[in-house]
């Protein structure tokens, strides 16, 4: 069964854990699903000692959940990738993810894996959009992702989103691009 993984970077229970809950319930049903939060796989962060190249595995030497991570992240057809704006960067935890998937990227591992982005920020979703994918870019470029798509939420506080229908009518589209990859 085709599985699409949704993994939140932030370290609340806030917006981007609603978004992605809100997308799975579309999916649930008819394919395999799951919801997961980088906060709870204890990641260490990159010493740089390429001991994962040297090992030819995409574990981590330093004792973390990485393998637990990468071994749903390989698993899944789509990967869609939520993380809030902190000072128009990306979470340390998001970013934290991207620098221990060093390992990938030295044996291609994550070559044309689709990926969708998601953003939260308090700012217009305009300028988030700009800003985190510039911040985005290198992971991409430099795996060859295939990212289907990048979608900004303009929130503060929990469950504070700032306009509805532009919520509502951004997880309508979220939701059918992620049906039509796995339908493929
Ligand atoms: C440390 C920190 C820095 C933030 N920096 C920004 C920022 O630069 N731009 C912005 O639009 N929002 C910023 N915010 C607001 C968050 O992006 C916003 O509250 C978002 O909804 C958080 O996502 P979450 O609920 O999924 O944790 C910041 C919030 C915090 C706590």
């Amino acid at each position: 069964m085709k599985k699409a993984l949704f993994i939140s970077g932030s370290a609340r229970n806030g917006n981007c854990k609603e978004i992605l809950e809100s997308l799975q319930k579309d999916f649930w049903l008819e394919y395999s699903t799951e919801v997961i939060y980088l906060r709870d796989f204890d990641l260490t962060p990159c010493h740089g000692c390429k001991g994962c190249k040297k090992q030819n595995t995409y574990e981590c030497v330093y004792p973390d959940k990485l393998d637990l991570l990468m071994g749903k992240v390989m698993d899944a057809e789509i990967v869609i990738l939520a993380t809030p704006s902190y000072f128009y960067n990306v979470s340390s935890l998001t970013k934290n993810f991207i620098d221990k998937t060093y390992p990938c990227y030295h044996h291609k591992l994550l070559k044309n894996k689709k990926f969708i982005y998601i953003y939260t920020g308090s700012d217009d979703p305009e300028t988030t959009k700009k800003r985190l994918d510039a911040c985005m870019w290198g992971f991409s470029a430099c795996h060859g992702l295939n990212v289907l798509g990048s979608y900004a939420f303009s929130c503060t506080e929990e469950g504070e989103f700032h306009d509805e229908n532009d919520k509502n009518s951004k997880l309508k589209e979220i939701s059918a691009l992620i049906r039509k990859y796995l339908n493929m």
